[in-house]
């Protein structure tokens, strides 16, 4: 399973590409206008820190706008994914840009027929945002699991990207159901890391390594 950040902040990519766990970056218009600085310079600057899939999404919302933004998006760098809403003219715009080698990422999924569509259209991704449809009562993990059925039925190529993850669990029950990648803020990967007995149990082999250095002056290391 390939995990991804879903951040345009370079110093938390970094942080965490040093560990060797970054596949792959997405980032929506919130996300970069929460950091400073010029819209593509940041996504340049991300695409030459990780080598993986580097999403990077269109604002217009014309068939027109998004194919010139699209095309302009893809040319700032090899690893860029243009993500694309799953609108009528969205998925016009992703039909026309994948039959020009453009890879999309079609995102604000919340159905799997959204999905199915958007597949059928041409993206090489699709993003359920299982977060938000979890904050609305429903279970997001259950368009995962029929996008996964849907793309395994069919074999189809597509690779199904989980967006809006809020804590580990939600990494873990991806990836038990199959998907192909989760994206996550940094501190959901931090948090992944993380256990208790990790950290009462290291303190414990320091302290009784300690202890026994004091009785037994020989031990060195
Ligand atoms: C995915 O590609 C999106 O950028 C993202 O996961 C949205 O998540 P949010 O619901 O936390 O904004």
């Amino acid at each position: 399973m390939k995990l991804f950040l879903d951040t345009a902040n370079l110093a938390q990519i970094k942080k965490l590409n040093q560990m060797g766990l970054v596949d792959g970056v997405t980032t929506n218009p919130s996300l970069v206008a929460k950091e400073a600085g010029d819209f593509e310079e940041i996504v340049r600057a991300i695409c030459k820190e990780v080598r993986g899939d580097v999403s990077a999404e269109v604002v217009g919302t014309s068939y027109e706008e998004m194919v010139g933004e699209g095309k302009r998006l893809a040319s700032l760098a090899p690893n860029v994914v243009v993500k694309m809403p799953i609108t009528p003219e969205g998925l016009k715009a992703t039909r026309t840009v994948t039959l020009e080698g453009i890879r999309v990422n079609m995102t604000l999924i919340f159905s799997a027929n959204q999905g199915l569509l958007a597949a059928k259209a041409g993206a090489s991704f699709v993003s359920p945002f299982i977060g938000r449809l979890d904050d609305i009562g429903h279970r997001g993990m259950e368009v995962v699991e029929d996008l996964v059925k849907i793309r395994d039925n069919y074999g189809m190529k597509v690779e199904v990207l989980v967006g809006s993850v809020r804590h580990p669990q939600h990494v873990l029950e991806a990836a038990k159901i199959g998907a192909d990648i989760a994206t996550m803020p940094p501190e959901v990967m931090e948090r992944m890391m993380q256990h208790p007995l990790t950290d009462s149990g290291l303190k414990r082999f320091l302290d009784d390594w300690q202890k026994a250095k004091q009785s037994k002056p020989a031990i060195s290391r």
